[in-house]
């Protein structure tokens, strides 16, 4: 069996493989892992088939529909999954093959109704079910305490005691643990009676995961995260530095517009000199009587640098060839202590 272990922060992934036949599979990858998981199946040898989720990931990025398209894999969730690029649901019971190995799917709803763990050979990953000296909490959508107190007494802790641990998660860098090691020492398992693993658990009460809402928003719909779009946009639009623009700014030249894209009253109060205003709400809708000629160098400005990258990459796709936008925002600008101009844009005053 080939094995690796990929940890992103406290989140863990795997690659698991046959030795024979060269399938793999990929189980709860993070999004920021991408080229580590490509990088891997190449240096190995691997063609990877599934890409399997424990579960709806709550608390980070799930790269399971990128590297889907990217290895022409197949994503696998428990059928409870929300997930609409799910293409194989499974069941409790059922075996993904990959390979010569097995990889035998135990339903343990609790920490989220789609939970799942994956039993092959001599190890079970655990996706947030069980982790090491922990569970996974139940306080999150479709979460059940009374649900992770059956998955956890009357199924994953059923297995051997010698069987390895791998989690979906560890803060603490420790790699994995065995059944037999958390029945004796995770403090959680220790509270075996029902009623009162359910009241520990509702009494937890734990912060929300930091972009809680956006990772389930990703996760479940497939859909992009506000970074990967901002970083999609910025490969196709080339940048401007503060110090050359400045440069440009003392040339006097004026064979480009910089053109403010934020709201008109942030335009006011302070932008740089010359710059025209035309907010990014109205971009495409006045761009035409805006800037009749497509070939006119636009330099986009917005406060921090991310929205005047949508500004310039949607220009672009408009045929503005020549759109550029600002390396940093008007707050960097403000800052450096730059040259600046307040008032309205005179052609907003006609
Ligand atoms: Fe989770």
């Amino acid at each position: 069996m080939f094995f690796q272990q990929v940890a992103d922060g406290g989140c863990q992934s795997y690659v698991i493989g046959c030795a024979e036949s060269c399938a793999a599979a990929i189980i709860d990858p993070a999004l920021g892992q991408i080229d580590r998981y490509v990088g891997i199946a190449n240096r190995e040898g691997l063609r990877v088939r599934y890409i399997i989720e424990t579960h709806t990931h709550a608390d980070h990025f799930s790269a399971a529909r990128q590297l889907a398209e990217r290895m022409g894999a197949t994503v696998v969730m428990h059928r409870n999954s929300p997930a609409p690029h799910v293409a194989m649901r499974v069941d409790d019971g059922h075996l993904i093959a990959v390979g010569a190995l097995r990889l035998k799917v135990m339903h343990t709803p609790g920490h989220t109704r789609d939970s799942m763990c994956l039993h092959v050979d001599d190890r079970v990953f655990t996706g947030d079910t069980l982790l090491i000296g922990g569970t996974g909490r139940t306080d999150l959508p479709t979460g059940d305490p009374a649900e992770l107190h059956r998955s956890l007494f009357a199924r994953l802790l059923l297995l051997d005691r010698e069987t390895l641990v791998f989690p979906a998660h560890d803060y603490k860098g420790r790699t994995h643990s065995s059944i037999g090691t958390e029945i004796d020492g995770n403090p959680r398992l220790q509270v075996r009676d029902e009623a009162a693993f359910i009241e520990m658990m509702r009494g937890l009460n734990l912060s929300a995961p930091t972009h809680l809402t956006e990772a389930l928003r990703t996760n479940m719909s497939g859909g992009k995260t506000v970074r990967q779009l901002l970083a999609e946009a910025a490969l196709g639009v080339p940048f401007v530095s503060l110090e050359g623009l400045a440069g440009r700014l003392e040339g006097k030249r004026n064979d480009f517009v910089i053109l403010d894209v934020r709201e008109r009253d942030a335009y006011a109060r302070g932008h740089i000199p010359g710059a025209l205003h035309l907010a990014r709400g109205q971009l495409e809708l006045k761009v035409d009587e805006t800037f009749p000629d497509p070939n006119l160098e636009i330099l986009t400005v917005c406060e921090l640098g991310k929205i005047s990258t949508l500004a310039a990459a949607t220009l672009r796709e408009l045929g503005f060839g020549r759109a550029v936008a600002l390396d940093g925002g008007m707050k960097s600008w403000r800052e450096g202590g730059f040259p600046m101009e307040t008032g309205e844009d005179p052609a907003l005053l006609i």
